[in-house]
């Protein structure tokens, strides 16, 4: 049984922050919500401690989120943050007002306790993140004081006797410079973390579990040339061998020789691939088309088909997997508490074909999954990727997406994410790309007057999509990347630069 530290979620944006923080430190973690928690006595095997995250509700509103802590609390190790150590102490009979002022942002510890096992390590004058409206102006009976800020007399605190803690500031967050020595207190002296959960240690025993649930039976996977697919083929691949089926679609949209250079580093991986160039029909249902739902909705329903109709003629197969990844399953919380499934799958392509599912990554975050890639022998060009959107360039061609227009897309792309990596920026960026406008300007070019079409290049930095902002190229390089998209790309005579962030821009243009 992995050893697990669970987070319970009261809302909290930083709650997906918690579990990453406490996985850097080699300590497997799992979100759940508030309400989730596992009481049954053969649920807790393996939970060494219990994190309680912040809340944008108030513990006295009429709808704040309460949960039984005296079940939980004196059992295994506590920490409350935010919310989460507000509520400790209401329910516990103290006091919780709103602050006088609201306190956000940076502040410094005044007083620290050292002697407190969450304190060790913890100098007075260290920075600390605050984040909230409400203030703990009374403890109960049993809870001490263990820091303190200007402002905020209880900033951490334990109980007496038992091994619960509080803090008042967010220890996840970067700008909180002793925030995560206060996790580690908290997660390895506190709760006795093993700190055994690397990379080796998910491959080893994820290659195991997949032997045993899979057994002989034969699995189908859709590789998409992205980090996710691509690693949990790898290691499915490493547990059962040439039983795995993988199956890569080109719709025709994919980057300049993508899919002919995916495919042969597939091979070289060992993967057992099939690839199905499906341009024709995706191109010929596109025709006409130049709504962006549209477009979308097209490109699904024949990825969907064209899956379907090769996957059906592996007729023994039992099992679909998908990168599925772990923010893609947190079950997130509504501000009214309800929870909501945010997990989908591919069409409900597994039900239909009557498959069951296999998401070997589904524990994972990104950055985890790539670390995962790189142990399992993955070259860079492989996991170290920008994400790509499925429907491809067409998202990146406003209007109607025809063959010519995907022709000079993909070479002023091309020119873009070579000059990226050549400039040692490709890394430095989220994801990168260029956008065909259905734009025509007047240009001239020696003595000729054009009249051609206008791209722009997009980069963002990010660090997992919902919010990005645009990178900050270097004006030499705009400059030379514009030089060369339109020395060298017929068709072009305009480069602009997109610097919206998001929100409220989004990531693509369509
Ligand atoms: P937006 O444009 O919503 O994009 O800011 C956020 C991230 O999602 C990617 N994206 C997609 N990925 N299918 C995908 O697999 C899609 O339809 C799709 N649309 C956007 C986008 O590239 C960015 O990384």
């Amino acid at each position: 049984m992995t050893e697990k530290i669970l987070i319970l979620d009261f809302g909290s944006q930083t709650t997906q922050l918690i579990g990453r923080r406490v996985r850097e430190l080699n300590i497997y973690s799992e979100i759940v919500p508030y309400n989730k928690y596992p009481y049954g006595r053969e649920a807790q095997e393996g939970i060494i401690g219990v994190i309680l995250s912040g809340s944008p509700l108030s513990v006295y509103d009429d709808n704040a989120f309460h949960i039984d802590l005296a079940a939980i609390r004196g059992r295994v190790p506590v920490l409350g943050i935010c919310y989460g150590a507000q509520l400790m102490a209401y329910e516990a009979g103290g006091k919780v007002r709103a602050a006088a002022s609201r306190e956000y942002g940076r502040a410094r510890l005044r007083t620290v306790d050292g002697a407190s096992p969450l304190m060790r390590g913890i100098g007075i004058g260290e920075q600390v993140w605050m984040s909230h409206g409400d203030t703990i102006t009374d403890l109960p009976a049993g809870f001490r004081v263990v820091a303190s800020t200007a402002d905020v007399e209880s900033a951490a605190f334990e109980v007496e006797g038992e091994q619960s803690w509080g803090v008042q500031f967010h220890p996840e967050v970067y700008h909180s410079e002793c925030g995560m020595q206060i996790l580690r207190n908290f997660a390895v002296d506190i709760c006795g973390a093993k700190c055994d959960w690397t990379a080796r240690s998910f491959i080893d025993t994820t290659i195991a579990e997949l032997r045993q649930k899979i057994g002989n039976d034969k699995v189908i996977l859709g590789l998409s040339g992205g980090v996710d697919s691509t690693v949990a083929a790898v290691l499915l691949s490493r547990a059962i061998g040439d039983n795995l089926r993988c199956i890569f679609v080109d719709h025709g949209m994919l980057r300049l020789n993508e899919f002919r250079d995916v495919i042969n580093e597939y091979r070289r991986l060992g993967l057992n691939v099939r690839g199905i160039d499906a341009s024709e029909r995706f191109f010929a249902d596109l025709a006409g088309v130049t709504d962006p739902e549209k477009k979308r909705k097209i490109i699904g329903a024949d990825f969907v088909a064209v899956f379907d109709e090769e996957a059906r003629k592996i007729t023994d197969a039992r099992w679909l997997a998908q990168g599925t990844i772990y923010p893609d399953c947190i079950e997130s919380l509504s501000i009214t508490g309800t929870v909501i499934k945010s997990h989908h799958n591919v069409g409900g392509l597994p039900e239909r074909m009557n498959l069951r599912l296999c998401e070997p990554l589904r524990l994972l975050f990104k950055d985890e999954v790539r670390r995962v890639g790189r142990e399992l022998g993955i070259p860079d060009s492989l996991v170290g990727r920008h994400p790509f959107p499925g429907p491809g360039l067409a998202v990146r061609i406003l209007g109607e997406v025809t063959r010519p227009k995907v022709a000079i897309l993909q070479q002023a792309d091309n020119i873009f994410i070579e000059g990226l990596r050549r400039s040692g920026l490709y890394d430095k960026v989220w994801q990168a790309g260029v956008i065909l406008l259905p734009v025509q300007s007047v240009g001239v070019m020696g003595d000729e007057r054009t009249y051609e079409q206008a791209v722009a290049l997009r980069a963002v930095t990010s660090t997992d999509a919902m919010t990005a902002d645009w990178a900050h190229l270097p004006y030499e390089f705009l400059a030379k990347i514009s030089n060369e998209i339109i020395n060298k790309v017929r068709g072009v005579n305009r480069v602009c630069y997109d610097i919206s962030s998001k929100p409220p821009a989004t990531i693509e243009w369509e």
